[in-house]
């Protein structure tokens, strides 16, 4: 990953909460945030008590240049929402400007718990589909906007594997949203159902109560016992 290709962006915790990947009922769950990036989820659950790790590939750059990209970035990310604002439900945030400072006071959160948490183990470099934990070694483990969202970028094989991955690593897996970035159904959705009930696995697709990114409001939870 280089990171003039790298455009961060990172949701908050009541986000989270509002795709159902995390309750309150799952807060002494051993957690493992997959793609989490600058989100700041991992610092607020955390703060609390929560035992959350996060992994993502940006993990590997400093807090200096993560904050310089945000800064070279932002301004573009809010011309392209301003001229795709038609593809977004303005429910929750009312215009471009609400949105972008939403996501502003979150990576800014993100990136004053960066090194610290860097240190405590919480924000580590590593990217699926290959973890370097132990089997079960989580109750629960997520991916919110990065699995089925960047279908034209990933394949197939890659959803296979990182979600097999995610289950070997945690009880549990839950990823929002199935849509990929043209608000279309996931075109890997399909195979991966199929690969699921052929392994085993126990799943439902659940509502969440966001919808942002329009029809982007459905959720998979996943098991790996009958
Ligand atoms: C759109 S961002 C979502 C950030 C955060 N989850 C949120 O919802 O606010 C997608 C994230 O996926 C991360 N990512 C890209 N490739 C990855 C991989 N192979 N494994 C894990 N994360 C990856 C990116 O670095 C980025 O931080």
């Amino acid at each position: 990953m280089k990171l003039e290709n790298v455009v961060p962006w990172g949701r908050n915790l009541q986000e989270y909460k509002e795709m159902r990947l995390f309750d309150d009922a799952d807060k002494y769950k051993k957690i493992l945030g997959c793609g989490d990036g600058p989100a700041s989820v991992n610092k607020r659950l955390s703060k609390v008590g929560v035992d959350i790790t996060s992994i993502d590939p940006i993990y590997q750059f400093t807090e200096e240049q993560i904050r310089q990209r945000i800064e070279e970035t932002s301004s573009i990310v809010s011309e392209q929402l301003r001229l795709n604002s038609n593809d977004f439900v303005w429910k929750n945030m009312k215009n471009v400007e609400e949105l972008i400072s939403l996501r502003l006071d979150a990576m800014r959160e993100f990136l004053n718990d960066y090194e610290i948490g860097k240190e405590q183990g919480r924000y580590q470099h590593q990217e699926l589909p290959k973890l370097n934990f132990k089997d079960d070694e989580f109750d629960l483990a997520w991916s919110s906007h990065f699995l089925f969202l960047y279908s034209e970028h990933f394949d197939e094989e890659f959803h296979k594997q990182a979600i097999a991955e995610m289950l070997r690593v945690a009880k549990e897996v839950r990823v929002f949203p199935l849509l990929d970035l043209q608000n279309r159904k996931s075109k890997h959705l399909g195979a991966i159902l199929k690969y699921l009930e052929k392994n085993n696995y126990r799943y439902e697709i659940i509502q969440s109560d966001y919808e942002f990114q329009k029809g982007a409001k459905e959720l998979i939870r996943i098991w790996k016992s009958i």
